[in-house]
Parts: C-alpha cells; sequence; structure tokens
C-alpha cells in the first residue's frame, strides 16, 4: 500500500467521522485537494491559519439553486463576503457541485450528474506528478503546485491570484504579466446574485505610461492618473500607515499591488458595479467600512473638464482652461458644460522659434497612454524634442522616482483629465504660441500691482452703467404695471422698517389662504418647473430699487466694496442713501443660467422669512442687469470662522452650538414649516452669514428648488452643488429630496465641530475624509478628539458628542435612515433624548433604486425612526453579498 494511499484512507475515515458527529465543519480541518480527494456539497477547505475558507456557496437572493466555488473569510461571521469565485460564468445547476484535480492538473468542477462545468487553464507547468495538490493559502490564493509542495514558486502550475473576480486582495497583481500573457483585472458582479462579469472593470491600460481606468463598459469613469515611477499621479495621497502600495513597471510584467502591514488587518478593493466605483473595505471592529473609494470628487470624473481644461475642486466653478487657451464654446462653458474643453488662444508657430513653454504645477499628469515616451531624455533635451515636432503640445517629467524629474513624456494629442492638488504632484509643460507667453507674464507682473488695476474696472463698470441708466429703467418682471411713485415709496418704506434681525419666526404663509399651487403630481419635475408656476402670484411685496440707487450705494461697484463671489456673480457691500447697510449680488451678466437662477431666488425668498434665513430687501432688474438686494451680514459667512485658526477661537461651543441650532431651525423651516417644500441644495459653510450677534442666516437659494405638497423626491440632469457638501444619492444619479439636505447639514455640523472641511481634509495616513474620520473614532469611541481645538475647555463634553452623533445620523448612506430637521432640532435641544447609533457614513451611493419610494415615506418612516435605523443597521457595511 503506498503512501499516498494510506494518506487517502485516512482522510475518508476522517471525512466518515466529521459526517457521524454532525460537525460539517470538521471535514473542513484540510487545507488541500489532491488527485484522490474532491471536495463536495458544503464541505470546505479553510487555509492553514483559518483566514479563507473555500467551497460551493449560492449567492444572497440566488433562490434558483445556483452554486458557485468561491473563496470567502473563514473568520467573518454572518453573511460571507466572497472574495473569488471559479466558475462565474459556469454555475453548477443540479447540486451538489464537486471540486475534483484531473490527471492533467486542471480543477474541474463537476455538477450533481458528473457533467464538467467549469475547468481551470492548462497547468503552465508540464511536470503534474501524482504528488500535485491545490493548496488554500492563507493569502486567500488557492495554489496548484505541480509536485504538492504548495510553497516553491517553481512548481506553481496555476493559482487563483492570476484570475481575480470582482476583488483584489493583498498580495494580489492587476496588471499587465507580459512573460506569462496574463491580464490581471477585476470586474464588478453582474449583481449581488449573479457573480457574472458586470459591466464595471479596473484595470490597466499600458502604452506611453501606464494608467489605471475604472470603465463602465467603454466609457472611462476614472483614471489613477499614469504612474510616473513615484506616484500614480491622479492618487497623490496613497500612501497610509497600514498599508504599502507597490506599482511595477518594467518590461516584463507591469502591476499594482498592495500590502497589509498588519496581518490581523483584513482588508480588500473591490469593483463595485452598483455605485461604478472602486472601493477598499476594511474590517473594524467587525464590520466592513470603506472610507476610501474611487472617484470621490467631481474632479475624479475622467476628463470632466475636456481637452486641455483642468478641474480643481478649490474652484467655483472647478473646471478652467489652461493658461494659454479659451473656451472652445463658451456658451456652454457658461453653462457649466464643460465636455467641449478648450483650444488655443493663439495657433502654434510651429517654426522652431515662436512658441514656447508655460508651466503650470501641481497636476495629475494628462491620459498619457497615447503619449510618447523617451525614457533616457533629460528635460531639457524634452523640450527641444517637443519643439521640434509640430505636433506636440506639452511635455513632463518621465520618471520621477529618484526625486528628480528625468526622461521624457510629450503629448502630441489632446491634453485630457488633468487636475490640480493642492499639494506637489507634478509641473506640466505646456507650449503656447509667444505672444500668450507673454501676455501670461505681463498679466502675473500686473497682480502685482492690483490697485491700478481695479481702477480700471471701475472706469469700466461706470462706462457700462452710465449707458445702462439711459436705457429705461425697470424692475421685477412681474410688477411693470406699477408706478414709479409707488415704488419709490415702496422702497423707502422697507429700508426703513427692516425688523431687527432679533425679530422671532415670522411664518406669514401659515395662516393666509391660498390656493394650492403644487405641482401635478406624476408629472416629471425638471429644471425649469417650479418656477414660473407662481409667477401669477400677487402677493410679493418686493421692493424695487433703481439701478442709480444700487449704483450709488455701491460706489458703481468698486472693487474694494465688493465682499465676495456667490455662485453666479459678486457681491458689493452697500449703503443706502438712509445708512442701512446691504448687500448686493449682482448677477454674472448675460449668463443664460443666471438669469433663470434669478428669478428662481427672487420668488423663493420673497416668500420665505425666518430668523435663519438671510432676508431678501428687494431687487433689481435693469436690461442684463439683474441684482439682488439683502440685509448686510456683519460678519459674513461661517467659512471665515470656523476655518480660520485665529478668528476660529473667537467661536466657544456654546456660540458654535447656537449656530449649529440655528441652522438646524432655518433649514426645518425651509423643508417643514413654510408653505412650500424647499431644498436648498447648497448648503455649506460658506452659504451661511453671520449677523452681528453672530445669529447664523441661510443664504444663497440659486439652485434651490421648491415642491408642492406631497412631493417629496426629484432628478434632475444637470447636478449642481458643492462637492463635500453633496449627499451621495444627489451626486451620483441627481436625486433631490429634503433628506439631501440633511446630508449637506451633517457635513457643515462636522465641520462646525471640528473646524475642518470635509473636502481637504483628506488624512493621508488612514486614507480617510472627515467624514469617514469622524466616523472612524466614532466607532471607536473617541468622537471627544473631533473637537476643534479652539473650542477651549469649560463645557459638557457630552453635547458637542451629541452633536457629532446627530451629523453621522445625518450623513448616513441610505436617505431613509437620515433623520429629518424636525427631529434633529429635538435631538440637539434635548438632552435626555436616546439617539440612535449611526451606521457608516454615505459613501456608498449604489442603492438608488429604492430610494424613490423610500422618499415618498419620508414622513411615516421617520415617525418610526429608531425602528428603521435599527433594522438597516448591519446591511450598510457589506458591498456585494
Ligand atoms: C451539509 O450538508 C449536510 C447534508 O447535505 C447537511 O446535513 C448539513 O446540515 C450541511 N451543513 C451545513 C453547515 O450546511
Ligand atoms: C459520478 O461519478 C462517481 C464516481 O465516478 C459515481 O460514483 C457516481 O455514481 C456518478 N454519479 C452519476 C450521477 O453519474
Ligand atoms: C520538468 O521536468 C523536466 C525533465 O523531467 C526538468 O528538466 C524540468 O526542470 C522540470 N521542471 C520543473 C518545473 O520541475
Ligand atoms: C479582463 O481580463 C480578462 C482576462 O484576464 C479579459 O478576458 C477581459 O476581456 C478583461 N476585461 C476587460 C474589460 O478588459
Ligand atoms: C488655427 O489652426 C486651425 C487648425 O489648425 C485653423 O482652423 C485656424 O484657422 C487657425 N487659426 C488662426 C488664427 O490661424
Ligand atoms: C511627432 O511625434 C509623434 C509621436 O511620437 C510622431 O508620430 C510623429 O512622427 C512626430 N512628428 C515629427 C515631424 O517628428
Ligand atoms: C526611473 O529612474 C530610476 C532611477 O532614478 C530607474 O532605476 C528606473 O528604472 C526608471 N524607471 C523607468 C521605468 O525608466
Amino acid at each position: 500500500m503506498s503512501a499516498s494511499t494510506l494518506v487517502h484512507l485516512l482522510l475518508l475515515l476522517l471525512a466518515a467521522a466529521a459526517a457521524t458527529s454532525f460537525t460539517p465543519t470538521a471535514s473542513a480541518s484540510t487545507d488541500a485537494i489532491d488527485r484522490n480527494s474532491s471536495l463536495t456539497g458544503n464541505q470546505t477547505l479553510v487555509s492553514a491559519g483559518g483566514v479563507y475558507e473555500l467551497g460551493f456557496f449560492s449567492p444572497a437572493g440566488a433562490d434558483d439553486g445556483r452554486t458557485y466555488l468561491g473563496i470567502w473569510y473563514a473568520s467573518i461571521p454572518g453573511p460571507t463576503t466572497v472574495v473569488w469565485v471559479a466558475n462565474r460564468q459556469d454555475p453548477v445547476l443540479s447540486s451538489p457541485g464537486a471540486l475534483q484535480l484531473s490527471a492533467d492538473g486542471r480543477l474541474v468542477i463537476l455538477d450533481g450528474s458528473n457533467a464538467t462545468v467549469w475547468s481551470s487553464a492548462a497547468p503552465t507547468t508540464g511536470n503534474i506528478t501524482a504528488r500535485a495538490a491545490a493548496r488554500l493559502q492563507d493569502s486567500g490564493n488557492l495554489v496548484l503546485s505541480a509536485d504538492g509542495s504548495g510553497s516553491d514558486e517553481q512548481s506553481v502550475a496555476w493559482q487563483s491570484f492570476d484570475y481575480p473576480t470582482d476583488t483584489l486582495l493583498p498580495g494580489m497583481k492587476l496588471g499587465v504579466d507580459i512573460r506569462a500573457g496574463i491580464t490581471r483585472n477585476i470586474t464588478s458582479w453582474r449583481s449581488p446574485s449573479d457573480p457574472s462579469p458586470g459591466d464595471v472593470t479596473f484595470k490597466l491600460v499600458i502604452g506611453g505610461l501606464p494608467q489605471f481606468f475604472l470603465l463602465r463598459g467603454d466609457e472611462r469613469i476614472y483614471t489613477s492618473g499614469p504612474w510616473n515611477g513615484d506616484i500614480l499621479t491622479g492618487v497623490p495621497y496613497l500612501r497610509a500607515q497600514a498599508f504599502t502600495f507597490e506599482v511595477v513597471y518594467s518590461a516584463d510584467e507591469t502591476y499594482y499591488s498592495y500590502f497589509i502591514r498588519d496581518p490581523s488587518l483584513l482588508s480588500r478593493l473591490v469593483v463595485d458595479g452598483a455605485a461604478t466605483q472602486l472601493k477598499r473595505f476594511s474590517l473594524n471592529n467587525g464590520a466592513w467600512s470603506s472610507f476610501w473609494y474611487y472617484p470621490t470628487d467631481q474632479c475624479d470624473f475622467y476628463a470632466k473638464c475636456g481637452p486641455f481644461g483642468y478641474c480643481d475642486t478649490a474652484r467655483s466653478p472647478p473646471c478652467s482652461c489652461l493658461p494659454g487657451f479659451v473656451p472652445r464654446s463658451p456658451d456652454q462653458w457658461r453653462q457649466r458644460d464643460w465636455s467641449g474643453g478648450c483650444v488655443r488662444a493663439t495657433n502654434l508657430s510651429c517654426d522652431g522659434t515662436g512658441d514656447g513653454f508655460w508651466v503650470v504645477n501641481r497636476m495629475k499628469l494628462p491620459q498619457a497612454t497615447d503619449a510618447t515616451v523617451y525614457a533616457g531624455m533629460t528635460l531639457d533635451q524634452c523640450r527641444q524634442a517637443c519643439l521640434g515636432n509640430c505636433s506636440c503640445g506639452a511635455y513632463a517629467a518621465a520618471n520621477n522616482s529618484g526625486g528628480v524629474g528625468v526622461g521624457c513624456v510629450f503629448w502630441t494629442v489632446d491634453l485630457l483629465d488633468m487636475r490640480q492638488y493642492p499639494i506637489v504632484v507634478q509641473d506640466v509643460y505646456i507650449r503656447l504660441a509667444q505672444s500668450d507667453i507673454d501676455a501670461l507674464n505681463a498679466a502675473a507682473a500686473d497682480n502685482h500691482q492690483r490697485p491700478q488695476k481695479s481702477k480700471l474696472i471701475i472706469i469700466v463698470v461706470a462706462t457700462i452703467s452710465g449707458v445702462l441708466l439711459v436705457a429705461a429703467v425697470g424692475c421685477c418682471f412681474w410688477m411693470m404695471k406699477k408706478t414709479k411713485a409707488q415704488r419709490k415709496r415702496q422702497s423707502d418704506d422697507t429700508a426703513s422698517s427692516v425688523p431687527p434681525s432679533t425679530a422671532d419666526f415670522q411664518l406669514p404663509y401659515r395662516v393666509r389662504s391660498q390656493p394650492s399651487l403644487s405641482p401635478v403630481r406624476g408629472q416629471q419635475p425638471d429644471e425649469v418647473s417650479g418656477e414660473l408656476r407662481y409667477a401669477g402670484e400677487k402677493d410679493v411685496d418686493l421692493p424695487l430699487f433703481d439701478l442709480d440707487v444700487i449704483l450709488a450705494a455701491t460706489d458703481s461697484f468698486a472693487e474694494h466694496k465688493k465682499i465676495g463671489a456667490g455662485g453666479f456673480g459678486p457681491v458689493y457691500m452697500g449703503v443706502l442713501e438712509d445708512g442701512q447697510q446691504v448687500a448686493v449680488k449682482r448677477l454674472s451678466q448675460g449668463s443664460a443660467q443666471g438669469a433663470r437662477e434669478f428669478m428662481n431666488e427672487v420668488k423663493l425668498i420673497a416668500k420665505l422669512q425666518h430668523r435663519n434665513l438671510v432676508r431678501l430687501l428687494g431687487c433689481c432688474i435693469d436690461n442684463d442687469e439683474r441684482m439682488l438686494v439683502y440685509e448686510y451680514m456683519h460678519n459674513q459667512s461661517l467659512d471665515t470662522f470656523i476655518f480660520d485658526e485665529a478668528k476660529g477661537r473667537l467661536l466657544r461651543w456654546q456660540k458654535r452650538f447656537e449656530i449649529i441650532l440655528g441652522i438646524a431651525r432655518g433649514l426645518q423651516y425651509l423643508h417643514e414649516d413654510s408653505r412650500f417644500r424647499i431644498i436648498h441644495r447648497d448648503l455649506k459653510a460658506s452659504n451661511v452669514l453671520l449677523d452681528r450677534n453672530m445669529v447664523p442666516k441661510i443664504s444663497d437659494f440659486g439652485i434651490a428648488r421648491m415642491f408642492g405638497g406631497d412631493q417629496t423626491t426629484a432628478y434632475t440632469r444637470k447636478v449642481i452643488g458643492t462637492y463635500g457638501y453633496m449627499s451621495p444619492e444627489y451626486a451620483m444619479d441627481g436625486l433631490i429630496s429634503i433628506k439631501s439636505d440633511v446630508f449637506s447639514f451633517g457635513v457643515l455640523v462636522l465641520e462646525i465641530v471640528t473646524g475642518r472641511r470635509n473636502r481637504g481634509s483628506y488624512q493621508p495616513e488612514l486614507d480617510v475624509n472627515l467624514l469617514g474620520y469622524a466616523w472612524m473614532l466614532w466607532r471607536e469611541g473617541r468622537g471627544i478628539e473631533l473637537l476643534d481645538d479652539a473650542l477651549g475647555g469649560g463645557f459638557h463634553h457630552s453635547r458637542a458628542l451629541r452633536c457629532v452623533q446627530v451629523a453621522l445620523l445625518c450623513v448616513e448612506a441610505q436617505p431613509r435612515n437620515r433623520p429629518l430637521m424636525s427631529s434633529v432640532v429635538t435631538m440637539l435641544s434635548s438632552d435626555n433624548a436616546v439617539l440612535p447609533e449611526p451606521n457608516e457614513p454615505g459613501v456608498n451611493p449604489g442603492m438608488t433604486t429604492s430610494s424613490d419610494t423610500e422618499s415618498s415615506r419620508t414622513r411615516s418612516a421617520t415617525a418610526n425612526y429608531v425602528t428603521v435605523t435599527r433594522l438597516e443597521a448591519r446591511s450598510t457595511g457589506h458591498s456585494s453579498l
């Protein structure tokens, strides 16, 4: 009797013992199968350290009996997290399935009638012996070794790591192995119940400089940016304490891979098909959380700003043309459609002398898969090479691995997918006509002599205004009939009878009985609806200012009167004749969208009166000019305090709490108490103004939406707002509801409490933004560490923690789990209310199919708020199963 037969017998005995003792997992005490054994039904292999388990499984929700051979975590109780599937396209339809090792060294899956449904690729080494075995390693790799040794790399005949499904585990490679002829990419499951390949893939594209793309079908969604020898230029923060990342770029193979320093930490990188995202999940305290995901912000979307445009989240709007370039279609560009990109202001001369270069810094390199790379060149040679090729439009260093840029990459194609970061990434040298370079140099020099420049502007503006003055002075469109005298009187009246800012809640529209003007149910709302619907109303008592009054108040829009820039134009501080200070928002001229926003804002705000909403005093329309006149806010916007180290100290805890409560009340009024249901859509620190007494007032209703009585949700095709504050379902699907405002409110509260911006407070060591960071600390019971140092001491930490908890409830992924603002106000103002435990913040925009029905049930759901939250509590952490 040979040794192997003995082993086989022993195994059989063990299996029999296991079966009779009713502990089927005991049969899983092996980590390998060989030529003489097989794995059937619910038998499993468990890796030696008990990390991973391999066996047949039926995906959640697959009730047709399909089973697949997969690998999952052995140590995690609860829903199975499958990290690899062998036969993702070939399910076993008649159970039980069986895994065997065939004589020619292939793993084969047989179904209940012994038909082969799947087999692995032919072994890469020809010397399959009788001792060949497939062993599940603690890395999650199923390794078939020709001689059963398992450890010797020479003997690897096949391994599951070469055939990733939707998950990249530590140590797996994503990329191209040219020697072995293997391409390793990860592709989403078709659905949570179907592991067959879906349409979202993350893969390496080689050529020029290598870079990774997230694709949906053929459409590019996101790219990591080219590898520059040091970093992936689109992932400048790819550093974290717990991980090491590796990109290997050589003639033989190119790949991305990562490792975890602490082997007890479980982490996986997954392509999420529903969200169209690449996500990193880590297991913390028994639950999966994904702090890290791409695309993260609007600038991450592939070629967001078109050819020769670049994106910067710190700017509004985020897209700009590269220096020396102008929008291809200025109209589209103004309407925030940047896809057309930019074109040169001046054509290149192309004779080798008439052109030069302008350097732009901190850049994600343009897509370089079609770029030309010369590894050996110096930057100077690169410049010459670029000048010598008429089609070359830009160059950069190709290899930054030594800390200095060497090598040469130049582009003879459109520059796509550039973005600017706040930190150093890489310089790109843009080729421009010499005349443009001279102009840019002159402009740069001009910047040092600002006063001169602003004088020029005043003259220009004054001249334009003078011309406009001659034109008929018309004001708010629906009041054209009113006489000049009436207008004048009203204007004077209101100017002098503005209620003090401490005037308490005024809800005039509750007592007025008006015929309902709510939108026709079932009608698909769009950007325009909700707008003219109210135009017929006669109850808008809005003062109309003459243009000359405004010009006098603002010194003809003098530069020194400028106090800021809203979404659609600059804001000026002004003093009316009677001494009242006002803020004048002057809409950008000729912007079609601005006009629409203007009408929207006037009609909305005129109807809203609340202590925590900024008060509209009047408006003015004059030809192309449109202006809104607001009460002046002495302390400007909230962001100037909380994000400023010095001014932040002026806002102690009690003040911050009052501000939070004030904003909550203002928002509650908008959502629930005013006659209309109003979604602000752009709540953020810079849109909260502070009056003389630091009472917060919500402002900027330029993109607000009005809903009729029963309407709770709408979809929009045009997602506008501010990243960092946008809820996932709005950012990804354009789904608008009051819960999207609640999300923004939650972000804002965290910012107020921590004194840090959500956007731009990315923690490189931890790989999290503010929401993720807050969540992490909260879950570890370290919520107190979030509080801004500027808060000082001497206050009740429990109340501050209550604010954090409420904020985390507000930023939950599922809109239905977020509280209504009325609940928020209650939770904040009562020290005894029992609050639900928050779930992971919203980074998972995939589950919108049910949102419509959910949101329309918002009110009833909130009555059972605590229950709903608890029921959902466990499901949010798991993505694919
Ligand atoms: C495994 O299958 C056997 C028989 O098919 C069944 O009795 C047993 O409960 C199963 N075990 C598990 C853990 O599903
Ligand atoms: C499948 O093959 C095994 C062994 O080769 C045999 O014992 C079994 O009866 C076969 N089952 C069917 C359904 O043919
Ligand atoms: C396979 O066998 C051949 C000859 O038997 C030997 O030269 C070769 O080194 C073996 N390869 C491996 C990977 O063991
Ligand atoms: C992913 O890689 C496999 C081969 O490993 C290939 O068949 C498939 O086409 C690739 N998918 C994409 C989208 O490139
Ligand atoms: C610039 O070049 C484009 C095409 O190369 C041409 O159509 C255009 O007329 C040129 N513009 C000027 C001002 O020469
Ligand atoms: C310019 O560079 C491109 C890309 O390397 C190349 O295809 C083309 O032939 C070059 N043109 C000239 C005139 O050298
Ligand atoms: C980048 O430069 C380093 C030396 O600084 C060199 O070792 C490496 O091979 C270069 N990489 C490529 C892809 O040329």
